[in-house]
């Protein structure tokens, strides 16, 4: 089975986000990955429900929605509403994780966890039955464009053992700094997911690297 790609809009054009929406289905995109970001869990801003609610009636590409904010019990219900079909919040966010995935079920989505570079996979000990997907986080959340951590490599490949340990059906999305250079050791590791940004939105034929990206696997 070929991992999907979830182009990330954070390094697209936002005066036309509708467009750069319809140019990445075109170009086989499984799913679109949107980066909330709230100025406290992390320094920038970003997009918020509204904007989710229009891009929704753009497309029916799966919404994978990345919350980077503090205390994101607060918002989760709202993100739903507007149309997000998979609500990722960050681990260190909450005080609250157990409850905060039970939240995201209850409203109707499905629930992900995601981890910074320095946190531990034992924070899923308790919560493994709750999740639909993990995010290991390959470099510091707040901005695209960044660098590939290589140091999480060894997480990927112990969370994806686990997933397979257990036999749960769960999704492994690895992002930051994803490219043709780092992904095929991403794949290699276990990753279901890729999110990509700035490599789709920024570079030379950037588009293209969506369908390469999906058959990775095949070249491994
Ligand atoms: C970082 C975001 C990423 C980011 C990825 O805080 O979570 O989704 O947009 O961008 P690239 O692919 O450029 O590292
Ligand atoms: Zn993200």
């Amino acid at each position: 089975m070929s991992v999907k790609v979830a182009p990330s809009l954070l390094s697209s054009d936002f005066s036309r986000l509708n467009e750069e929406v319809r140019r990445i289905e075109k170009h086989g995109a499984d799913w679109v990955h949107l980066d909330v970001m709230d100025g406290h869990f992390v320094p920038s801003i970003t997009i918020g429900p509204v904007v989710v609610k229009s891009l929704r009636s753009q497309t029916e590409l799966f919404m994978d929605a990345h919350l980077m904010v503090s205390e994101p019990e607060k918002h989760i219900e709202q993100f739903i509403h507007a149309g997000i079909d998979l609500v990722t919040i960050q681990a260190e966010a909450t005080a609250h994780l157990d409850g905060a995935l039970r939240q995201i079920h209850d409203a109707g989505a499905k629930a992900g966890v995601a981890l910074n570079p320095a946190t531990p996979a034992s924070v899923l000990e308790y919560v493994w039955p709750l999740l639909d997907l993990i995010l290991v986080m390959s470099v510091n959340p707040g901005a695209g464009g960044q660098s590939f951590i290589p140091e999480v490599l060894p997480k990927i490949e112990y969370i994806a053992a686990q997933i397979k340990k257990r036999d749960l059906n769960i999704e492994l999305e690895v992002d930051g700094g994803v490219n043709r250079d780092t992904a095929p050791a991403i794949v290699g590791a276990g990753a279901t997911v890729l999110v990509a940004g700035s490599a789709i939105f920024k570079a030379e034929g950037g588009m293209s690297l969506i369908s390469d990206l999906k058959n990775i696997e095949s070249v491994l």
